[in-house]
């Protein structure tokens, strides 16, 4: 699987290749990206990215109800990489009863059959990867539609230059991979992701990307949000079994600082830290980055145990008893 993550830079670099599927010719109130596990974190990263380059305000739907407040002044993005994801295809068939403008991405399954039965603008994605490790092929489609639809204020050149780092950094990403991946083997405990506002969804991509390569439980600490209520659990905790890996943007002076800070009520109940330091120029390179390392080092960590990260045995088990569950 390390493989894909290796050829991202390849991913990203056709996405931006390819002709987007339409071109709106009205003004678009809010963007909407709808899509669970792999292909939902796209809108997590969207919203980061719009927020810190003040684009549309982009709303996430990571469940199976279109918000009541959609409407036809916005776009909704539906995602799903193997297009046959139940919460995302109801999002998508509530999306065409109230007439909300879509576009809908995947690499085939029935959001691509439904999308062409009622003539919704549509991204094919490649087929054959695991839908996580194909978020630049879903990122930088869904940036593409976007610009060429005015409706991204990242400058193009941004999202160029993040494909060129993200081929310069494949190495380097892999180097620190093996890192943090024997370390973690090596320390046991609970993962802590402990990070800095603006990187919440980097924060997750770690997070889920260690949950569905190495099966292993994760937890995310994000400050300056987690000094109001999580720094305080840390106080009495049942265990102290917490491995923490920091992940920090260097040219956030108050996110590093922050960082620090939380350092010093962790070092009271764990000796076991490593900080992985965000490479890139812009916030797109170094979200990209720090997912490439998460990406490589959750493989690694799996091989290290045996376990082949490509298989995720519990979500197929689950996507099994779904229809069940939401038709019921
Ligand atoms: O990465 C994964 O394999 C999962 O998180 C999937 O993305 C998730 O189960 C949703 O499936 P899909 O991306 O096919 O809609």
């Amino acid at each position: 699987m390390e493989e894909m993550y290796v050829e991202w830079s390849r991913q990203a670099r056709s996405a931006i290749e390819k002709p987007v599927p339409v071109r709106f010719n009205r003004g678009i109130r809010s963007v909407i990206v709808a899509g669970m596990g792999g292909s939902g974190i796209v809108g997590d990263v969207l919203s980061t990215l719009s927020s810190n380059y003040s684009s549309l305000p982009v709303i996430t739907v990571k469940n199976h109800i279109l918000p009541g407040f959609a409407s036809r002044e916005d776009l909704l993005l539906v995602v799903s990489y193997s297009g046959n994801t139940v919460e995302t295809l109801r999002v998508f068939d509530s999306a065409l009863e109230r007439n909300i403008p879509m576009v809908a991405v995947s690499s085939g399954g029935l959001l691509k059959t439904r999308a062409y039965e009622h003539g919704i603008p549509y991204i094919q994605l490649p087929e054959g990867l695991a839908p996580r490790a194909s978020l630049p092929s879903m990122l930088y489609g869904v940036l593409k539609l976007l610009y060429e639809n005015n409706l991204l204020n990242i400058p193009f050149k941004i999202v160029e230059e993040s494909v060129d780092f993200l081929e310069e950094k494949t190495g380097e990403a892999m180097a620190e991979a093996g890192l943090i991946a024997e370390w973690v083997h090596r320390s046991k405990g609970l993962l802590v992701i402990s990070t800095h506002s603006p990187l919440e969804s980097l924060g997750l991509r770690g997070k889920n990307e260690f949950n569905e390569n190495a099966k292993i439980p994760v937890k995310v600490d994000v400050a300056p949000e987690w000094m109001h209520n999580d720094i305080v659990g840390y106080e009495e905790p049942f265990f102290k079994d917490f491995t923490v890996l920091e992940v920090v943007d260097p040219g956030d002076r108050v996110g590093v600082m922050l960082v620090d800070f939380m350092r010093t009520i962790y070092g009271r109940v764990t000796k076991s830290f490593h900080r992985l330091v965000l490479e890139g120029g812009s916030l797109l390179d170094k979200i990209l980055y720090g997912s490439m390392v998460f990406g490589l080092s959750s493989c690694k960590l799996a091989r290290m145990r045996g376990i082949n990260p490509l298989k995720t045995a519990s979500i197929q088990e689950y996507k099994k008893a779904a229809g069940a569950i939401f038709s019921a």
